[in-house]
């Protein structure tokens, strides 16, 4: 239970963190996202930019609510206060979650690095919202560890942002990689890291016996 509590809390922490970080970046202090598409070299096809960005602005904003109302469905206090609650926001975290892989799919084919990280990307557009489906059709049957151990596994790709910019930046910057080629490896990375980090999660933290319900306090 100690456990649990402490992973909940560098779970919050994290995650308050990066929506944060990923509001304040992207919507004051590079809006244009210049940083990010100087990077984009030798596109395939031709970038509308006022669409991009406001299909960015879009995938950031839903994003983010998925960050926050899966955070909270993490915790069992708001469980036990309310379950309609906890329904409602788990409605509003599978509809965010859909947009996010809606905007994704917009994008994908102008995604830094060409046509090897847009397939990465499709590939994480059917992956994620198929994990947050079978996590619905678990507690449907009212098999409520089967249901955590699934979401856990969802909400994982919440960071599927940060974590490419975390490789990106190590293989660019540590080992002198082009940029192009360090996004394509983040993509790849990050999509292997988040399917086996939630298993090594619910292992390490979660019983085996799958009877402890919620993973926080
Ligand atoms: C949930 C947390 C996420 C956040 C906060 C987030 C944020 C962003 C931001 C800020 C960008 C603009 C470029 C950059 O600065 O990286 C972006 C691009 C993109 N995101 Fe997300 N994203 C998230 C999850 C996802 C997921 C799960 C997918 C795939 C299913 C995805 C697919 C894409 C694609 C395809 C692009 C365009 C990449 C490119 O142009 O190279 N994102 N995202």
């Amino acid at each position: 239970m100690v456990k649990q509590k402490t992973l909940y809390k560098l779970l919050a922490s994290v995650s308050i963190l990066f929506i944060l970080y990923a509001l304040i970046k992207n919507y004051i202090v590079d809006p244009e996202a210049a940083g990010f598409l100087n990077n984009k070299t030798g596109l395939k096809r031709e970038l509308n930019l006022p669409v991009w960005l406001n299909v960015m602005y879009i995938h950031v904003a839903f994003a983010c609510i998925s960050m926050a109302a899966g955070l909270a469905n993490f915790s069992t206090r708001l469980m036990e206060k309310s379950r309609i609650l906890h329904r409602w926001n788990g409605y509003i975290y599978l509809i965010s979650v859909l947009i996010v892989v809606l905007t994704s799919g917009y994008m994908a084919p102008y995604a830094t690095g060409g046509k090897i990280s847009s397939m990465g990307f499709n590939a994480l557009n059917m992956i994620w919202p198929f994990i947050t489906i079978v996590a619905l059709v678990q507690i449907k049957k009212k098999r409520i560890s089967k249901h955590r151990n699934w979401m856990i596994r969802s909400y994982a790709f919440c960071f599927t942002n940060l974590l490419i910019h975390l490789i990106t930046a190590l293989f660019h910057y540590g080992f002198g990689f082009v940029y192009a080629t360090s996004y394509t490896i983040g993509v790849y990375g990050s999509l292997v890291l988040l399917l086996i980090i939630p298993t090594i999660i619910i292992r390490a933290f979660l019983d085996q016996s799958g009877k402890k319900a919620a993973v926080s306090s």
